[in-house]
């Protein structure tokens, strides 16, 4: 495995993300990680990553000096290549020019780390400080315009310094570089697969739930459904999974969540009605955050209710990914395990005393829904758009009662199913639609109709922080809308929604 140390950069994932790319299996950890943790770790090699400090800076970021020590080949970028040039003997200063961009590397000496790179390549830089001086050991093997020792190689102890970002795409080469650290100076081998990991993982639930029992609440989002799957791989009925249908799904969702997973895939599953509870909870509540909370509040209190009915659950299973994990973790402090609000679940380890098993805590998304598709899961499961908790509560605006929601799923139904048939679902982030609360005019047949209005939304995205509007076909959305206006009793209007994110949100409420 390949150990990274977080110095705080925003590319990290994207370091992992290309070494996993490599099928070599990585970890980014805080600096602040012991030498007997490193040990325990058996990285074939170290990556210091960038970092936003200056190495002077009084609390700059640093990892213990043993990393040089452990005979394993080191690769600083950025930030972690001043770390190691300030922690080996050279030093660094402010530089006068800051270099903030693209740059024209020249390669000044052979060194593995350049195989197959041109003499000259582009590559990307984002720094004020760099080295003056190099350590004992090391040389100079590459340089730009605007700094001179742009990349370091001692190769005798196999440690490398890169000043630019081999991880980012702007770095024409970059990619190989990275390959080249990996495969020819860790001398990794690309043996890392989701199958691997999946037989892994399994092994050590097994190991640490023994005879226990395990929950999990499945909400049918590809990341509670992927922990399911794989806690169910590994201890089968030990694994009770709740949930909750709080009468503001989607329609047939509870239905086709039993056909996958109590039916076909024969998980252990408790499905609790409440519907009635948070409909009553709902009624005539009409801000948005108020409704949130009722919803959040009701979630809690009936998952610990049946969560309290199964004797002797000692562990608590939950879909965290990986960017959560990475996020929770700062670079100048430990890793501290956030537990995700998600499906609103987040106190109650601590209330009921149960450890957190968090399966998925190493994975990126695409990842995830590799591995669920490892174990078996169905194409369309794997592939879901996402779903907030609060459900369709946030998509009636205003007040919520069991006519709009029937309403808004039938509208919604149509959506999909078009959307599907057009072979979009996939490209979009998510599509749904919402309901207004506003009536207006039309006419069908020969009759005037005074009716409700749907918006429809359709984004793209790649991870929810930021959105556009997507630009559907025409004749698309006139089907879509012809069939809502027909088929819907109750809908005489379809409007779309042509607002990105920001200034607007995704969701309405
Ligand atoms: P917004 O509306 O903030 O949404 O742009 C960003 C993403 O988060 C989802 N979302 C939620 N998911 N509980 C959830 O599990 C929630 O309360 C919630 N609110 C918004 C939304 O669907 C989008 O993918």
């Amino acid at each position: 495995m390949i150990l990274i140390i977080d110095f705080g950069s925003q590319f990290n994932q994207l370091i992992a993300r290309r070494v996993r790319e490599n099928k070599v299996y990585c970890q980014i950890e805080p600096p602040t990680i012991t030498i007997s943790r490193i040990r325990a770790l058996a990285p074939e090699g170290i990556i210091l990553s960038g970092g936003p400090s200056g190495i002077y800076e009084k609390h700059s970021p640093k990892v213990t000096k043993a990393v040089f020590d452990l005979g394993v080949p080191v690769l600083g970028i950025c930030y972690g290549m001043q770390f190691m040039v300030g922690a080996l003997g050279g030093a660094v200063h402010a530089a006068t020019k800051r270099e903030y961009g693209f740059a024209e590397l020249a390669v000044k000496a052979q060194a593995k780390i350049f195989k197959g790179v041109g003499k000259k390549t582009t590559c990307w830089m984002s720094h004020g400080d760099s080295a003056e001086t190099v350590p004992p050991g090391f040389k100079i093997i590459g340089s730009t315009e605007n700094t001179k020792i742009a990349a370091i190689a001692d190769t005798r102890r196999k440690f490398y310094g890169l000043q630019f970002h081999p991880e980012v795409a702007h770095t024409a080469e970059g990619t190989t570089m990275i390959a080249n650290f990996l495969f020819d100076i860790c001398k990794c081998r690309p043996t890392w697969s989701m199958a691997a990991f999946a037989e892994e993982t399994i092994a050590e639930i097994r190991e640490r739930v023994g005879e226990k029992r395990v929950i999990l609440g499945l909400s049918g989002g590809v990341d509670s459904s992927v922990a399911a799957l794989l806690i169910h791989h590994a201890i089968g009925r030990q694994l009770t999974c709740i949930f909750v249908d709080n009468g503001l799904l989607r329609k047939d969702e509870a239905k086709k969540l039993k056909a996958v997973f109590a039916e076909k895939l024969q998980l252990n599953i408790r499905f609790v009605n409440a519907a009635g509870r948070f409909l009553k909870a709902l009624a005539g509540v009409a801000d948005p955050e108020k409704k949130r909370k009722i919803i959040g509040k009701i979630f809690m209190d009936v998952f610990e209710a049946e969560a309290k009915k199964i004797k002797g659950a000692d562990f608590l299973a939950q879909g965290t990914l990986y960017p959560d994990v990475i996020e929770s973790q700062s670079a100048f402090g430990g890793p501290t395990s956030i537990i995700k609000s998600h499906h609103n679940v987040g106190g109650l380890p601590a209330k009921m005393k149960l450890s957190l098993i968090e399966p998925l805590r190493f994975l990126f998304k695409d990842e995830v829904r590799l591995l669920g598709k490892t174990l078996g899961l169905d194409d369309d499961m794997v592939h879901r758009q996402p779903f907030p908790g609060p459900g369709l509560a946030i998509r009636i605006i205003g007040k919520v009662d069991r006519r709009q929601l029937t309403l808004l799923r039938e509208v919604d139904a149509i959506l999909l199913e078009e959307i599907r048939k057009a072979g979009y679902y996939r490209k979009l982030w998510q599509s749904f639609a919402v309901l207004l609360p506003l009536k207006s005019v039309g006419i069908m047949g020969d009759k005037r109709t005074y009716e409700n209005i749907a918006a429809i939304r359709a984004v793209t995205s790649v991870d929810a922080m930021t959105a556009d509007w997507a630009r559907l076909p025409h004749d698309l959305m006139g089907r879509i809308s012809n069939r809502i206006i027909n088929e819907v009793k109750g809908v005489n209007r379809v409007v779309y929604d042509i607002s990105s994110k920001p200034p607007s949100t995704i969701e309405w409420e």
